[in-house]
């Protein structure tokens, strides 16, 4: 009888649209609730754990399907076995890599994170995953971190605009973005016990933002949980983080999602918020035993404590509330998308980003572009001209169907060039958690760079950062700021036979340049993915007019940020403890507020053609806290060629009771102009967008007096600045 029910009521959620109904969660709430009243107990929690590395169960006599995860951000990752980290060598599962989080971030561009989630969201949906695990927005705080690549760079405003059409685009194919690691996951190192201290208005100025955007304008339907504790609780299960801030203040209304390994404590996870438990490593789970699973925080552990009336039932009728309405809107979801995977249209959306996201940070004597007609010699050194970046860096790997290296792209579109190429130095095999030395000899493989680098004409070095432990790669932190394997040795005898010599730097961070100035240009190419080497040559060549901007800046020196300024403690803690003493300073705010010259600045890029910005207004010269400031300027391109310019509004607060940054970046518009062609533009800033957060009465303050608005090309390269005053 209970099931005959059943089957009536949910050929009633799928013939409806299920879009429809996502949109009428009225209709949905009831729905859920009357499943929840048909499931026993031991459904419910199978509900809220894994049964796979990648996947939770449904209700199978109710017909109610699995939900299944995947990595994320950057693509679909390959199929892992059930029960172990292995690969499960199906061949059929190869993706198109997108370019890393921080080269999206580098765009400017929200329309672009739009198509890269959409595109992503589609892969993910033909390869019937539920839930895509990213995109990842949490803070770049120090260049050490060996995770930055997967984020969006040091300011909560460019994240939260290119975090937001992400989630749209995937979502929009019935699979859930899961917006991770909420919240305070700034490094690798200790990210599995670290315990984080950091003030309120840090909290949330700075760190909270992305994830706020996420929920409330990206509408997110799942969020994973960082590793790390905060204020002495681990975040996936933290009474103020999950169930006052999410839940409550922001009205969450999706999944909190474990990380892989997160949770720790039954009583606080059933009780602070956790909905799905993912990746205990309980009772040998990594080879598999019987009924493993069933030891998960979130199973056997909870059921006792239920049955003991320790903790109640309706706990977990409010995980399985949330896990059935992220399967109503993705594995449930009768009418969503089939996806697509390995697209024409994919793979140009994969090299549109690459391109738009490349920086070019120094360019002297117009050393780039270099014309693709070129007869010359061109030595192409460095490991990274050849070396596959979408294996390796831990969880965001990928298995793609082409990655073009760099070597391939100037040997594609450089024909009449004379092209040699030498390694120059090797890193070593990747290996996850492991560094492994190269059995090669580094003496000869410099001596024949070196030797090539003297008969060519010019040397492009293909260097910098790589997906191996210890440098862009999940599980720890980078061990030095200067690249690594002796490069800046390497790179030094390269100059002294050839001082015509550019550098491609690949890297998800910033690295130490003590040798800037004797490299002609510079170019910031991050780890673009399956096209990689195409949007580089497209660069290189001229036929893309670079337009990419820095979405965190580069210090001279380690001892220049933020938070490498305070000693152990701030960074990387003392093993049991970590203080964010630099508080709401973190990045340029640190630099400007602190006049530390850094050696690029957030939100710099160089460009092939030159802009001018004139006729700054703003609307009116007060307002009142419900206005939104309308400022416009002129932007003109008064260079030879067509080119993009991102303008920047940055606003300083003149007259604060507290101490405020120097700056803070409130808009930006990333513009399409030909060759002297000029536009007047507009950027919108709500007025209370001027607030900060008040700790001494926990909410947003707003205060009357002088502001002033800057607004530039760059954080420091600013052209014209406009006072306003809120009354
Ligand atoms: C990572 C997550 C990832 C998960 C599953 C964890 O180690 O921190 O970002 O989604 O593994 O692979």
């Amino acid at each position: 009888m209970k099931k005959l029910f059943f089957i009536s009521l949910f050929s009633a959620c799928v013939f409806i649209n299920p879009l429809i109904a996502q949109n009428n969660s009225e209709s949905m709430d009831k729905k859920i609730e009357e499943i929840i009243k048909q499931l026993t107990l031991k459904e419910k929690l199978d509900m809220c754990h894994a049964q796979s590395k990648f996947s939770s169960k449904g209700v199978a006599r109710l017909g109610i399907p699995e939900l299944w995860m995947s990595d994320g951000p950057h693509g679909v990752r390959a199929e892992i076995e059930w029960d172990t980290w292995n690969h499960a060598q199906w061949t059929n599962d190869s993706c198109t890599a997108f370019p890393a989080l921080t080269c999206l971030a580098a765009t400017f561009n929200p329309d672009l994170s739009y198509k890269y989630g959409k595109a992503i969201g589609q892969e993910a949906r033909y390869r019937k995953k539920d839930v895509l695990l990213g995109p990842g927005v949490n803070i770049y705080r120090t260049p050490l971190n060996g995770r930055n690549f997967e984020y969006m760079g040091e300011d909560p405003y460019l994240a939260s605009k290119m975090v937001v059409p992400y989630i749209h685009g995937v979502q929009e194919n019935g699979v859930a973005a899961c917006v991770k690691h909420y919240v305070l996951n700034n490094q690798e190192h200790w990210r599995d016990h670290i315990n984080v201290e950091l003030s309120d208005r840090a909290l949330y100025e700075i760190y909270l933002p992305a994830f706020k955007a996420a929920v409330q304008e990206g509408k997110v339907w799942s969020i994973m949980g960082a590793y790390n504790q905060f204020r002495g609780q681990y975040c996936c299960h933290n009474e103020l983080l999950v169930n006052k801030i999410l839940k409550k203040d922001w009205a969450f209304d999706g999944t909190l999602i474990t990380d892989w390994g997160a949770t720790h404590n039954t009583k606080q996870a059933a009780l602070y918020g956790l909905d799905i438990e993912m990746g205990t490593g309980t009772d040998g789970l990594t080879s598999s035993s019987k009924n493993a699973y069933d030891n998960y925080y979130l199973a056997n552990p909870l059921r006792k404590m239920i049955e003991n009336g320790e903790i109640e039932e309706s706990v977990v009728d409010d995980k399985v509330r949330r896990i059935l309405r992220l399967m109503f809107r993705t594995s449930m979801n009768k009418s969503r998308p089939f996806g697509s995977m390995n697209s024409q249209e994919h793979f140009d959306i994969a090299r549109e980003i690459a391109q738009e996201g490349i920086v070019l940070l120094k360019n002297e004597d117009n050393f780039f572009p270099i014309d693709p007609k070129t007869t010359k010699t061109i030595a192409i050194i460095g490991e990274n001209a050849t070396k596959v970046m979408t294996l390796g860096g831990g969880s965001s790997e990928l298995k793609t169907i082409h990655e073009i290296s760099p070597l391939q792209g100037f040997q594609e579109r450089f024909t009449n060039a004379n092209i040699l190429h030498a390694m120059g130095y090797s890193s070593g095999p990747s290996v996850y958690g492991r560094v492994i030395p190269s059995k090669l000899n580094a003496k000869s493989l410099r001596s024949q760079a070196v030797k090539i680098a003297s008969q060519a004409d010019m040397v492009l070095y293909v260097g910098g950062l790589n997906k191996n432990h210890h440098q862009d790669c999940e599980g720890d932190d980078r061990l030095q700021f200067e690249l690594p394997f002796e490069q800046e040795k390497l790179l030094s005898e390269i100059l002294k036979v050839n001082k015509n010599t550019a550098l491609i730097l690949v890297s998800g961070n910033a690295v130490e340049m003590p040798w800037i100035s004797k490299v002609k240009a510079i170019a910031q190419v991050w780890y673009l993915g399956s096209e990689a080497g195409h949007a580089i040559a497209d660069i290189i060549s001229g036929d893309v007019n670079p337009s990419g901007k820095l979405p965190f800046t580069f210090p001279v020196k380690l001892e220049d940020n933020a938070a490498h300024s305070f000693g152990k403690l701030s960074y990387p803690g003392d093993g049991k403890n970590q203080e964010y003493k630099e508080d709401i300073l973190v990045g340029y705010r640190w630099h400007d507020t602190k006049n530390i010259k850094p050696l690029f600045e957030f939100g710099f890029g160089l460009s092939y053609t030159n802009f001018d910005i004139t006729n700054t207004s703003s609307d009116k010269n007060t307002y009142h806290s419900n206005d939104t400031i309308s400022i416009s300027c002129e932007i003109k391109n008064t260079g030879k060629v067509d080119g993009k310019e991102t303008i920047q509004i940055y606003a300083k607060d003149k007259s604060s009771s507290v101490l405020r940054p120097s700056k803070e970046l409130k808009g930006f518009k990333k513009i399409n102009l030909r060759a002297g062609e000029s536009k007047t533009i507009q950027i919108k800033i709500p007025v209370k967008k001027l607030s900060f957060f008040d700790d001494t009465n926990m909410n947003w303050k707003l205060e009357k007096g002088e502001f002033q608005f800057l607004i530039g090309t760059s954080s420091r390269n600013i052209y014209q600045s406009i006072d306003i005053k809120v009354e």
